[in-house]
């Protein structure tokens, strides 16, 4: 089995063209037992997160958590309502 990750970005400048809605629909049809997909969740509103059933009290430690103050990557991985999708969220 090839165990190489990939990396989809969805990124756009502007507000409101469903980049939110693209993210965690794509992720939850990625999904399966073979390929397990994390949603990193990089606006601060962490709407993706919210979304997936990760609860406001929980976003951290998040990514900002490991990028500023040297959390291990692992602390900032939350478990969603989604079998096999997991988030991080940058708040
Ligand atoms: N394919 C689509 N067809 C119709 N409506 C959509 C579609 N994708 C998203 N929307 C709607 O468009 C609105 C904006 O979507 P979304 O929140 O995903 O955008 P966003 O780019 O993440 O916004 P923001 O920049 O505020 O984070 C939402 O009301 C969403 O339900
Ligand atoms: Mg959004």
């Amino acid at each position: 089995m090839d165990r190489t990750a990939v990396v989809i970005a969805v990124v756009n400048n502007k507000g409101g063209v469903g980049k939110t809605t693209t993210s965690i629909n794509l992720g939850a049809a990625l999904a399966t037992p073979r390929r397990r997909v994390l949603l990193m969740d990089l606006d601060s509103q962490a709407s993706a997160s919210l979304w997936c059933g990760v609860e406001r009290g929980r976003l951290k430690p998040s990514a900002a958590s490991c990028l500023l103050h040297g959390y291990p990557v692992h602390a900032a991985v939350r478990p969603t309502s989604v079998p096999h999708l997991d988030a991080s969220s940058v708040e």
